[in-house]
């Protein structure tokens, strides 16, 4: 059993626990752990293990080192959190990121990734093809809402999350799995991303937060309860809730 990490702060609480960690390497160490645990859980009870995956860079390295790691990813369905309405091959996609760093690298099955299609049509379109992919596979009723194993999640400096942006109508959609998404800067490109009761609706939700550049978000998040952040709206009903933050997003959380 690899050692305990160092956390430089470990608060467990029933329903949520924010770690932070001495440096990323016993970040993703324990993330790897985190998955493996959840993935077996998952494949012992149901016979498969769904995850939804985020874009941007805090979790590239994580995602570069479960290539490396022997897990049952012929058991293993992967989704995306939220894409940049772009084709696949385009430098911004997420799917091409999740991709280069993790599925091209591994023995999963191609009918086991989920990618949100963005070949043609609109973002709006992408959207709905995109719920009836998950409606689909979770065998869903027509208001059922699926319930992923695990949904790993970033935060943006503004407490964006998925693409669900400060002041967005995507934040309070409950009617949704999936929508269209407009950024607060063009330049990011349309977005389609899973909604809040997706994401609550998870039996894990793992934020992995990294840099010092995030720990003014992090601390509002966590600790200033400030609700017009949209992280602060990831509240699962019934899973359970980590935050996995290096040393330096996690800086100016009290008690360290
Ligand atoms: C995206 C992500 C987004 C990301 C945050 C944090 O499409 O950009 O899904 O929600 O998690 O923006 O990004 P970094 O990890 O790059 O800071």
């Amino acid at each position: 059993m690899a050692n305990d990490p160092e956390y430089l702060y470990n608060n467990r609480m029933k329903h949520k626990d924010i770690l932070v960690f001495k440096n990323s390497d016993q970040l993703e160490e324990f993330a790897i752990r985190k998955w493996n645990a959840v993935a077996g859980d998952a494949i012992e009870q149901r016979g498969l293990f769904t995850a939804a995956l985020s874009g941007g860079s805090s979790p590239v390295t994580l995602y570069k080192e479960l290539s490396e790691t022997d897990l049952k990813w012929d058991r293993t369905h992967i989704f995306i959190v939220d894409e940049r309405f772009v084709p696949f091959d385009h430098n911004d996609s997420n799917y091409r990121m999740i991709n280069e760093t993790l599925l091209s690298n591994i023995h999963i099955p191609q009918q086991n990734i989920h990618p949100v299609p963005t070949q043609k049509g609109s973002s709006d379109e992408a959207a709905v093809l995109y719920e009836r992919t998950m409606s689909s596979f979770f065998k869903l009723s027509s208001d059922g809402i699926p319930v992923f194993d695990l949904i790993l999640l970033g935060v943006g400096d503004d407490g964006h999350t998925a693409s669900l942006f400060p002041g967005s109508p995507a934040l309070t959609v409950k009617d949704r799995l999936a929508v269209s998404s407009i950024p607060p800067d063009e330049s990011m490109h349309d977005r389609v991303s899973i909604t809040f009761p997706v994401i609550n609706n998870a039996r894990n939700i793992v934020f992995l937060i990294k840099g010092g550049n995030k720990a003014g978000v992090v601390k509002d998040v966590l600790e200033n309860g400030n609700s017009n952040l949209p992280a602060a709206s990831v509240k699962p009903s019934k899973g359970k809730l980590f935050f996995l933050l290096d040393q330096h997003a996690g800086a100016l959380l009290s008690g360290r």
